[in-house]
């Protein structure tokens, strides 16, 4: 595969490059999955401040949360010898794209402007391969959101919960009153989203690290993972009968109109309500998911170049320096959900849950609990979140018993590594 790919690419280079001598022409064809009402409103930003630059943007939209439709579309028009100019990856992504060879250097950009001043380590870690900028970092997106209604909590004589025991308090309590406690989309990411919460509040940030990051199995075969299970199935009786395969904005959308009271999700979801009118921290409550607290967990959307030809290089670069700068860092995670990838954007303009996502992550970085996602592609390659996918969205979606699901999760891991 990995030969095809890269045959196919360059056979795609040679004939733009002919091409491209014909028709000079700064464009930039990018392929994303951000098709929700939020996530369009922040490509409108990026699209706008390109076209001041003289590129054009044409729109490669491959709808499906968390990417997994949009990484099938860019392999297919990889293979087929048709790149896009640019694409949106999540982390392991970018390293997996790099390890083919496939990926434009941005050095030139990247030290002609400092991004290595600016960027933090963390997300630099996933941006630079032997020592060469592959990919630009757009925002820094925090999964361990839990989204809550106001009116209904208040309306209910609720408080957010801090922990899992008070979070199934405070479900049981709307669940008996006939309310849906939780907006959920019944998707393998969205699960699994969920799942990295879980983790992280029971097990806290050094059994997240090794469990999820280094696949320690003592970790992933332990009294806590069995009890993550437990937890995994009381959560699936808090969530509506017409669930699967939702899609996650529509989740936002029941807590947004009072139908649901609340969503884990990350804070893409920030960028609904936005669009919505409503005020994050005021109308939708953000807390940490329950007893995460003190601990990040990082997913973040990068755009790396595909070989397209010599002649889009210059427009490649201008997305790049685009992306980078800090006004745009700034215009765009407003209306992302998102904070800026980089440390010199004043958070004064975000609202009360982008500021606190700023002091947090800062926080996180020093004590060291700025933790890969697992579900947003930052935790394990492919193949691996994969496997941990499968067994999550089976287990919820069965009445497979805790010990069995940890079980289940130590094989998959193992074969598929
Ligand atoms: C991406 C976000 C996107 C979300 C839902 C995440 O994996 O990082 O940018 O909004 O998926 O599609």
């Amino acid at each position: 595969m990995r030969s095809t790919f890269k045959k196919m690419a360059l056979a795609a280079v040679l004939g733009a490059s002919v091409s491209g001598y014909a028709f000079a022409q700064e464009s930039v064809e990018v392929l994303h999955w951000w098709t929700s009402g939020g996530e369009a409103a922040a490509v409108g930003v990026l699209k706008e401040d390109l076209q001041k630059q003289g590129v054009s943007w044409q729109d490669m939209p491959v709808a499906g949360g968390g990417g997994e439709a949009a990484t099938t579309a860019l392999k297919a028009r990889v293979a087929s010898g048709n790149p896009p100019t640019a694409a949106q990856l999540l982390g392991m992504a970018v390293n997996e794209w790099s390890e083919e060879g496939l990926l434009g250097d941005l050095t030139p950009v990247a030290t002609k402007e400092g991004w290595d001043k600016v960027v933090p380590g963390a997300i630099k870690a996933f941006a630079v391969h032997d020592g060469k900028w592959e990919a630009v970092p757009v925002n820094i997106h925090r999964p361990n959101w839990l989204w809550i209604n106001a009116k209904v909590f208040k309306d209910n004589g609720l408080q957010p919960p801090t922990n899992w025991d008070e979070f199934n308090t405070v479900a049981e309590k709307l669940k008996a009153k006939g309310i849906v406690a939780l907006a959920h989309g019944g998707q393998p990411w969205q699960d699994t989203t969920i799942f990295d919460d879980v983790v992280l509040g029971l097990g806290g940030p050094d059994f997240y690290r090794k469990a999820i990051l280094q696949l320690d199995e003592t970790a992933l075969g332990s009294d806590t993972m069995v009890k993550v299970f437990d937890q995994m199935r009381k959560i699936r009786g808090f969530v509506d009968p017409n669930f699967s395969g939702r899609d996650w904005n529509l989740a936002t959308g029941m807590v947004l109109k009072g139908e649901a009271a609340m969503q884990l999700m990350g804070d893409w979801a920030k960028g609904e309500i936005v669009k919505a009118g409503l005020k994050p921290g005021v109308d939708i409550l953000c807390v940490t998911a329950p007893g995460t607290e003190g601990s990040f967990l990082f997913n973040t959307d990068f755009f790396a170049m595909f070989p397209v030809g010599k002649d889009k290089v210059d427009a490649q670069n201008k997305l790049a320096t685009s992306v980078m700068s800090p006004s745009f860092q700034e215009a765009f995670n407003l209306v992302k959900g998102s904070i800026p990838a980089r440390t010199d954007v004043s958070g004064t303009k975000f609202d009360a849950c982008g500021q606190k996502s700023m002091a947090d992550l800062k926080t996180a970085e020093a004590a060291g609990t700025l933790l890969g996602s697992l579900a947003h592609g930052h935790a394990e390659p492919s193949g691996i979140q994969r496997a941990m996918f499968d067994v999550v969205t089976q287990h919820f979606n069965s009445d497979m018993s805790s010990k069995d699901a940890v079980a289940a999760l130590i094989k998959s891991v193992n074969a598929a590594k």
